[in-house]
């Protein structure tokens, strides 16, 4: 199946239709959700993940509340809007979706403009990740292998993804590119949702769990680290899927280039540095299950951070659809 084939979120006939990604390798199923409240449990329950896809969900649902008396629309507006705010805190595009859709409300949007609106933040994702693609491929040298974990790819973005993005330019342009996939616990993005898709695109993949990346660079199977991002903050400290911080310490440990890849939309220029950046606790649940099935005592106490912070130092570049930014990231995000 072609590239583009995977449309983890549309808009038809009024529903917002959301592939569910917790089915997902075994399941291909979707829910269509006609109101904004079936939207916000799907972005709280990963049904619908990854930053900026969940940006493009919180705008459809935004465009669903919209609907109805023209005279209410802001009202419903905002109601919603706070609903979406509250699903997943550490997704900087999250946020940036929400206000961008109110402040077109608060101009005056009928309901058939915000869902063009929500539509047009779809579309830009695409182009967006296009753009991230073209400009990071040529940091992959020929026949390198690339770590990645979680999933930024398709199923995480309204387009070919930001990680992955990289990855598919630089196989699309003739390169000798394979991955390495941390499977990512305790949800297991890398293992279900990245190796599917890399499968389906013919890109050489090997799944191995998070504990081996250490081994793997150090018997020279890595050439580079690249990650996704859910909010990266204006000196570069970078917010993304637990386990991202301790791949970018043994990369410095093994001599290993180390890249963020993301949106300008996940960057947040009103925050100094990672510290502030909200992180996300999930349910002990999901730590003390593996795919669904117990695996702790079931009364064991569990600490489930869904993020870390890499502080800048460790981030060699940071991939946007403006180009490759570097070191000092105050001067070069804001730029
Ligand atoms: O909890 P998730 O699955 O939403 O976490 C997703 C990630 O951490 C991704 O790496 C990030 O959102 C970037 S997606 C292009």
């Amino acid at each position: 199946m072609p590239q583009s084939a995977i449309r983890p979120i549309e808009w038809v006939d009024g529903e917002v239709v959301i592939l569910d990604q917790t089915l997902l390798p075994h399941g291909e199923e979707s829910v269509r959700c006609t109101r904004v409240a079936e939207v916000a449990e799907a972005i709280c329950s990963l049904r619908v993940r990854g930053a900026p896809l969940i940006g493009i969900a919180a705008a459809y649902g935004l465009a669903l509340a919209a609907r109805g008396d023209e005279a209410s629309v802001m009202g419903r507006v905002t109601r919603a809007a706070d609903l979406l705010r509250a699903t997943r805190p550490t997704a900087r595009n999250l946020f940036w979706a929400i206000d961008r859709m109110v402040s077109r409300a608060e101009a005056g949007a009928t309901a058939d403009e915000l869902l063009r609106e929500a539509r047009a933040i779809h579309e830009e994702d695409a182009e967006t990740c296009r753009a991230i693609g073209d400009h990071g491929a040529p940091l992959i040298p020929q026949g390198a292998t690339v770590l990645v974990i979680c999933n930024a790819g398709s199923l995480a973005t309204g387009g070919i993804g930001t990680s992955l993005a990289i990855i598919r330019a630089a196989h699309r342009s003739g390169k000798s590119v394979s991955v390495l996939a941390c499977e990512t616990r305790p949800l297991l993005q890398g293992a279900r949702l990245t190796m599917w898709e890399l499968m389906r695109d013919g890109i050489p993949a090997t799944l191995i769990t998070d504990g081996m990346a250490g081994t793997c660079m150090a018997r020279g199977m890595v050439d580079l680290v690249i990650a996704g991002a859910d909010r990266i903050a204006r000196n570069g400290d970078t917010a993304n899927k637990i386990g991202t911080y301790s791949l970018a310490v043994l990369a410095r440990h093994h001599g290993l280039p180390f890249y963020i890849a993301a949106p300008m939309s996940t960057v947040d220029l009103s925050l100094a540095d990672g510290s502030a950046i909200p992180i996300e606790e999930r349910g002990p649940e999901e730590v003390r299950s593996f795919s669904g099935s117990p695996s702790a005592p079931a009364d064991a106490p569990v600490f489930n951070p869904a993020f870390d912070v890499t502080p800048t130092e460790l981030v060699a570049g940071i991939v946007t659809e403006r180009g490759v930014m570097t070191a000092p990231y105050e001067k070069s995000l804001p730029a």
